[in-house]
């Protein structure tokens, strides 16, 4: 099947960047981004390229060359479908908040409105692609769907599932570790993922394009972010018994890592993995082993959630012991409330979770991101926490520079890892605040030795105390 116009649902992190990419690369095929957010179109509309709603480094370069020429952003939704050979669904799989599977299972209720959309405007034979990401076996429910309510036209589902990272989103869809395609193990299967690979071809080596059968793409898509904060929760279970024996978690990080059977990556200690994605496919792993009778394999995985949890409140606590078990109406200054550096997502950061521990106990935060604005600062925190708002913007308050944010404080937490905290100018910062003056660098990213030298405490994740 020839395929000369794309439409893809949802223009997220995944839809704007993913499309921007296709577009770049298949300057043949017209590619249109919908969405169902007005605000959000417009955004991507831009002319000031400043205004994009995601912050991605290098996607406003990809977005001035394509945007116009071959990619389009719209909320036509129904006409778009109706325009384009194949269809991604890129919506976003949140955590059930309610009912059967409440704060495990994903919520698939915006996917099942997409392939109910599709059925119903769908006026010849189409692809769907299901870029977001699913539990194992959703594509028979939407094959289900489409197939029930459409008019007859033929589908055929494929599982494509996205392995971008935030931050380095533009590199990781250039050169891609794989790009994972599956679809039926039949004649229209075989046509369908075929012309999905010639799309990927035009930038991707054959030999990094994997195809598979539908359950196996599914499903490999939450075990590789399983393993991935698996990792994380491995090391960040080190840290805690480096603190107690003084060995150092990064020396230890370094020496395991050395070994190629483990290899390096992904085995930075933090204050906790974020985002909006690790969390809510363990959760679902973890969900789809139970449903199955798999208790032993849900409890596993269910390990690196606590572990997670608990880095989070032990970071927490260390500041509260070590300003003498008090920090009530103490100034302690947040560097960073992004989940990770260079992204302005700010879901699942562990900053939220710390920040909200500590104004338990009545500490006024004072935070600074260079990416993240104060609406959503205040957003995330009245999502989690049971306080009236009021009370929050009592107790926090956001900061336009770090010098300001750290004036006067207590302590500086660093939640984000930032290049730009490496390089502050430490003396002026520490003249500022009270004393001791107290760092807990939730990201190991100071120099220990450095910092102490100019008089701070210094305390890192899995450091010798
Ligand atoms: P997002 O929340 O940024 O974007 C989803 C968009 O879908 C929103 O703009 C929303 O308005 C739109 N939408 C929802 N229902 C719709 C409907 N019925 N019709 C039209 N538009 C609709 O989400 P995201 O971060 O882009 O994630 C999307 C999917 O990709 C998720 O399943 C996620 O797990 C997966 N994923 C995300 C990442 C990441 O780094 N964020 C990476 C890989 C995979
Ligand atoms: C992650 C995966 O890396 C992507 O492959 C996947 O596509 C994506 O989830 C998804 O499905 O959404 P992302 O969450 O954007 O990408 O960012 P990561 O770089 O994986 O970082 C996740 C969290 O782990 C961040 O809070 C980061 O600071 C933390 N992290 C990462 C560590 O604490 N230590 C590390 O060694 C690496």
């Amino acid at each position: 099947m020839k395929i000369n116009n794309i439409c893809c649902i949802g223009a997220g992190y995944v839809g704007g960047p993913t499309m921007a990419v296709i577009a770049q690369k298949n300057p043949k095929i017209n590619v249109t981004v919908v969405d169902i957010n007005k605000e959000r179109i417009n955004q991507w509309n831009s002319t000031d390229l400043n205004k994009l709603p995601i912050f991605e480094p290098g996607l406003d370069k990809v977005i001035a060359e394509t945007r116009g020429r071959n990619l389009f952003f719209s909320n036509e939704i129904e006409k778009n479908i109706k325009n384009s050979e194949m269809i991604f669904i890129s919506v976003n799989t949140p955590t059930k908040t309610y009912g059967d599977g409440k704060g495990m299972a994903a919520d698939l209720r915006y996917v099942e409105l997409c392939a109910r959309k599709i059925a119903e405007v769908a006026e010849d034979d189409k692809i769907v692609v299901e870029k977001s990401t699913l539990p194992v076996k959703t594509a028979a429910a939407i094959k289900n769907i489409l197939d029930e309510t459409g008019s007859g036209v033929h589908f055929e589902i494929l599982s494509n599932p996205e392995f971008l990272a935030e931050g380095t989103a533009m590199r990781d869809l250039e050169v891609p570790d794989r790009v994972l395609i599956g679809g039926g193990q039949n004649k229209s299967g075989n046509a369908a993922i075929n012309a999905l690979v010639k799309i990927y071809s035009s930038w991707v080596p054959s030999e990094n394009i994997l195809t598979t059968n539908l359950w196996s793409s599914e499903l490999s898509k939450l075990v590789s972010n399983a393993f991935l904060a698996q990792r994380i929760s491995s090391i960040n279970s080190i840290s805690e018994l480096c603190e107690k024996t003084g060995a150092d978690v990064d020396e230890v990080a370094k020496a395991i890592g050395m070994d190629s059977r483990i290899g390096s990556k992904f085995l930075k200690t933090s204050v906790g993995f974020g985002g909006s994605c690790f969390q809510k496919d363990i959760l679902n792993l973890v969900y789809i082993s139970k449903s199955l009778g798999l208790d032993k394999v849900s409890e596993y995985w269910n390990q690196v959630i606590i572990l997670n949890n608990h880095q989070r409140e032990r970071f927490a606590k260390k500041i509260l012991t070590s300003l003498y078990n008090t920090v009530a109406e103490k100034k302690i200054c947040f560097l960073g409330w992004s989940f990770k550096k260079d992204t302005n997502d700010t879901r699942e950061s562990a900053a939220i979770y710390v920040a909200d521990l500590l104004i338990d106990e009545l500490a006024n935060i004072a935070v600074y991101d260079p990416k993240v604005s104060m609406n959503q600062i205040f957003n995330d925190l009245n999502k989690l926490s049971t306080r009236e708002k009021n009370k929050n913007e009592q107790f926090l308050r956001v900061e336009p520079n770090p010098y300001d944010a750290a004036s006067n404080s207590h302590a500086i937490a660093i939640l984000t890892e930032w290049d730009e905290f490496k390089n502050l100018d430490w003396n002026k910062i520490f003249n500022s605040m009270k004393k001791p003056a107290f760092i807990f660098d939730g990201r190991n990213i100071l120099d220990k030795n450095k910092i102490e030298k100019i008089g701070f405490v210094y305390n890192g994740i899995g450091k010798p105390q």
